[in-house]
């Protein structure tokens, strides 16, 4: 077997739903700002980061119905690990009863771009499964009574399981990049919340992921025209239809959950492709092109090839 193809798919999102209307009574915003500026309606919090991966692994590996024993490993995205130490994905890793390894990536919002990245190299040198979580809990760093914050971020965990398979390469084309000198427009200290400049981020963010869709795209050989499924990162839906706007593809063709999640930081892609994937959107041989971006500031693409 010399290609690789994406076998299992779960996601898990706390039972506690906050709707605007909620915060409403606690913070100076309304529903209609926050619908108009983000396109979100409600967000889940609660949970650990431990037990929404769990849940999202559980349901990914039922799907992909290989011998646990099989298994290369586990990579965890997080920015919210539920220790200092062991890894986060140590706990889940034992919950599960796979075989292999298991670590933690903290890449922030594009977490979950590098760890499939990552994982689809282990799949290819060990000829092994690998399981790919992105599980975050931001409420734990959220200040709930800063309006610029407490509005967008959110809890939840996402997962897929690639596996070696007489396809070609899932994998077709990829872009990770990181620039630490842009640290103080999203950052949070150990035991603080988390702080941000939200126009700065908001213009970066869609810079960032236009030039890295963009190169993924060119150096691939196809056009955008031929993209079935972008799934941006869930920060904002204003930057989700700005970059739509500026690659030319049509709104359908983007996966969007925002409106229900919130932004979940390494689990909102996860989120966006697993929930697309249940709507039956995607058939074999459909391009889905995936980009993220987070403080760090981290950014990054994957251009895919489902089935
Ligand atoms: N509720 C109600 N009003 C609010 C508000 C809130 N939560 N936050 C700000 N406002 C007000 C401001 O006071 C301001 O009022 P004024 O015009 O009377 O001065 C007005 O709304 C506009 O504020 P501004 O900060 O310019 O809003 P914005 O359009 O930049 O939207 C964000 C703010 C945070 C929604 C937006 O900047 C954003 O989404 N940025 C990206 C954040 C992100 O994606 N982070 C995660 C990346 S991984």
């Amino acid at each position: 077997m010399s290609g690789t193809s994406i076998v299992g798919w779960g996601m898990s999102l706390p039972d506690k739903v906050v709707t605007n209307f909620d915060l409403e009574k606690v913070l100076d915003t309304n529903n209609d700002w926050i619908i108009e500026r983000t396109g979100i309606r409600q967000r889940h919090l609660g949970g650990s980061t431990e037990s929404l991966a769990t849940t999202a692994v559980s349901e990914a590996l039922k799907v992909a119905d290989l011998d646990l024993d099989s298994y290369g490993g586990l990579i965890l995205a997080t920015t919210t690990p539920d220790k200092t130490t062991p890894g986060t994905s140590a706990l889940i890793h034992k919950n599960l009863g796979i075989s292999g390894f298991a670590f933690d990536i903290n890449a922030a919002c594009a977490g979950f771009i590098y760890s499939f990245v990552v994982g689809h190299q282990l799949v290819k040198s060990m000829n092994k499964p690998i399981v790919i979580v992105g599980s975050d809990t931001l409420s734990r760093i959220t200040d709930m009574t800063d309006r610029s914050t407490a509005i967008l971020l959110a809890d939840g965990a996402g997962s897929l399981i690639i596996s070696p398979s007489d396809a070609d390469d899932c994998l077709l084309g990829f872009d990770l990049q990181v620039d630490g000198n842009l640290e103080e427009i999203l950052y949070c200290d150990l035991g603080g919340y988390l702080k941000m400049n939200g126009k700065e981020v908001f213009k970066r963010a869609v810079r960032a992921a236009e030039k890295s869709t963009t190169k993924v795209i060119e150096e691939s050989g196809y056009t955008m025209a031929d993209i079935k499924l972008l799934v941006p990162h869930q920060a904002n839906q204003r930057i989700m239809d700005t970059l739509c706007d500026r690659l030319k593809i049509p709104y359908e063709r983007c996966a969007s959950v925002i409106e229900e999640t919130g932004n979940t930081s390494s689990a909102s892609i996860p989120l966006a492709l697993v929930d697309a994937i249940k709507k039956n959107r995607l058939k074999a041989g459909d391009l889905v092109l995936m980009t993220g971006f987070g403080a760090g500031m981290t950014w990054g693409s994957a251009l895919l090839k489902w089935g």
